[in-house]
């Protein structure tokens, strides 16, 4: 496959020029590149109103052809995937991609035997073990859905999304490792499959050992793969066809399933991926993500395989067995490419530098940020510590629902500038709004919108294309709004400043509010209750809960140890706030609305900056909550 990445600042300049005047042609050429059995007749159609947004139209395709297939052209025997188990005791494995074309084609088959075919959808809840990769490829192998839930999701949460996609089958495992931690993840699946009635066949991974209840429609993966053979023809897929749906937090309980199609999806994350990466034959790459989240989707799995590249996946934690393992990863595999996010780096930064510097780093040659907001602290550290400040850092900015980078620096070849994600990349037309929607033009801070389309945009919310509607497009009609504030400086850099609704970032992951309200309200004594974010120095935010009771607690202690748990079964263990606090009345309006932008003030300590209260319906509950904060 050609490069398709902008090697100089020249070349760079030249696309980003070319793609606004004739964006149509910059992304044909582009997609030219790629391995289609018929050529698309149209290359886009779009309508930001409606909304409607089709990439590649008539195009006919299989991803897995482009990911797997042609490489074994040139070159089979290269690793595709290196896999770094949880235990350094253990073997690490080396996947080549002639392995790995196997191994999707086997897996594909024992899918179709056990009745899936195009169009289903297919749950997996998996730990980050080779297998994921294998069945995300399978899936899209025979053209089914892929539904990937974080295995960290509690069983009600992953029930809400098993049902929500209707899934016919879920691929799970027996447990997981997770540093000294194994989840049980088939427990997990059980619970959660008790409250689900489309699922027809369960497909466990023996990876843990850990001893498992067995019911009727389970099967061992072993079981089922010895039966097949690795020679599975790919599905013709059409360019729109769905190629899987991926769940993320909105402002109500209800998790979206942002749905990516098989084109558009496919260009844009190989495209980025090595032009943000500059990645180059030969290189080992590792994104320390989940494939559980977009970042695994886009960047472990789809865009590095797509371009023949050598990709690491990582079953552990940074912290074990010592918090020097990240770096101890990258000088055993020579990792030349290293992308993480901040609230990692953050984390490790607390740690005596020691534990970075007996690794030999030498091999690395750029690093990556991605999922918040880099705090000028954690860049230098990064660049200080682990780039020995001779590694370009791209701060990559994007979302479940962008389904690849929107905005970084090229590493080496665009400028960087720590904390500012800087440019949009070629062929993404990012604006700068005010409050009532209109452009704002040199530097300035507003609501960040994007005006044109880009082949890797979610195409619908699963089952709901009213509420994608509603979320996307019509608070700015004619743009995309992706729920993010930033900062442009005079060189047009942008810095995202955070969400600008009520979706918090903790650890990098996109919690809704209103989800983690709802299940404190499940609570027997809790009438209401309001969910904020505040700043924090490791998580960069962390949650604060106001509860009102409906009667007084003797133990408050036990409650807030009660609604820690109830939220970690109700959605998972990294959404329990760190603080909850019993109060008698929330902050409202005297229609009756709950002032967040109060109580965002009062958990972050905020007092001198509360703004006027006299208006609201109760403001002598802004003291209390003071008092016993
Ligand atoms: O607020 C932005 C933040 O993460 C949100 C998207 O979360 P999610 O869909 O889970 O995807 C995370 C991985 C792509 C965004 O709306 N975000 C993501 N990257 C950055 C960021 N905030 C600041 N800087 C970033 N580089």
């Amino acid at each position: 496959m050609k490069d398709l990445s902008y090697r100089t600042p020249e070349s760079y300049l030249e696309a980003k020029d070319y793609s606004l005047q004739n964006p149509e042609s910059f992304w044909a050429e582009i997609a030219k590149n790629f391995e289609w059995y018929s050529p698309w007749n149209k290359v886009l159609k779009y309508d930001f109103l409606k909304p409607e947004i089709k990439w590649f139209l008539g195009g006919k395709l299989n991803i897995t052809e482009n990911c797997l297939d042609r490489h074994l052209i040139t070159h089979p025997d290269q690793t595709a995937i290196i896999f770094e188990p949880n235990d350094p005791k253990d073997k690490a494995q080396y996947i080549t991609y002639k392995e790995l074309h196997s191994r999707v084609c086997q897996a594909a088959n024992m899918l179709k035997a056990n009745g899936a075919k195009k169009g289903d959808r297919i749950c997996l809840y998996m730990p980050m073990v080779p297998e994921l990769a294998i069945a995300v490829l399978a899936c899209a192998r025979i053209g089914a859905i892929h539904s990937a839930v974080f295995a960290g999701f509690s069983a009600t949460a992953l029930a809400a999304r098993i049902n929500d996609a209707e899934c016919s089958i879920v691929l799970t495992a027996d447990g997981g490792y997770r540093g000294n931690k194994t989840t049980p993840l088939k427990e997990i699946t059980d619970e959660a499959l008790a409250h689900c009635t489309s699922v027809k066949r369960t497909i466990v991974l023996q990876h843990t050992g850990l001893k498992v209840q067995w019911n009727k429609m389970d099967l061992w993966w072993h079981d089922e793969i010895a039966k097949v053979n690795d020679d599975c023809a790919a599905e013709i897929m059409d360019s729109e066809d769905p190629l899987f749906i991926l769940y993320t937090s909105g402002s109500t309980g209800k998790p979206k399933g942002m749905v990516h199609t098989c084109g558009g999806y496919m260009v844009y994350t190989a495209y980025s991926f090595q032009n943000v990466f500059q990645y180059q034959k030969g290189d080992v790459y590792w994104c320390t993500a989940d494939i559980g989240w977009i970042t695994g989707h886009s960047y472990i799995v789809y865009g590095p395989l797509a371009v023949g590249a050598t990709t690491l996946m990582f079953e552990g934690v940074p912290s074990y067995p010592d918090f020097g393992r990240f770096w101890e990863v990258c000088a055993k595999h020579k990792v030349n490419q290293f992308y993480t996010a901040p609230t990692a780096i953050r984390a490790l930064q607390k740690h005596p530098v020691t534990l970075v510097d007996k690794h030999d780093l030498s091999s690395l040659k750029v690093l990556g940020s991605v999922g918040e907001p880099i705090n000028e602290e954690a860049w230098h550290w990064y660049d200080d510590h682990v780039g020995k400040n001779n590694c370009p850092i791209v701060d990559t900015w994007w979302q479940t629902e962008t389904g690849g980078i929107l905005i970084s620096s090229l590493a080496g070849v665009t400028p960087q500038k720590p904390t500012y994600a800087t440019l949009p990349m070629p062929g993404i037309q990012a604006v700068l709004l005010d409050n009532e929607g209109n452009e704002i033009e040199s530097s300035a801070e507003g609501i960040l919108a994007i005006k044109y389309p880009w082949p890797s945009i979610a195409r619908t919310i699963w089952g709901d294309h009213e509420r994608y509607k509603n979320v996307y497009f019509s608070a700015y009609p004619g743009y995309y709004f992706p729920g993010d504030g930033a900062l442009r400086d005079g060189d047009g850099n942008y810095r995202i400043t955070g969400r600008v609704d009520d979706v918090v970032i903790v650890s990098g992951h996109n919690l809704g509010t209103a989800p983690i309200e709802n299940a404190l309200n499940e609570h027997q004594l809790v009438v209401e209750s309001a969910v904020v974010g505040f700043p924090h120095d490791v998580k960069g935010n962390a949650l604060h809960a106001f509860v009102i009771t409906n009667a007084a607690i003797d133990n408050p202690d036990i409650l807030v140890a009660e609604l820690r748990e109830l939220v970690a079964k109700t959605i998972g263990p990294i959404a329990k706030p760190d603080r909850i606090q019993v109060v008698s009345g929330l902050p409202k309006t005297r229609s009756g609305k709950i002032m967040r932008r109060i109580l965002r003030k009062l958990a972050a300590r905020e007092y001198d900056n509360l703004g006027d209260v006299s208006t609201l319906l109760n403001p002598e509950v802004i003291e209390e909550i003071k008092q016993n904060s």
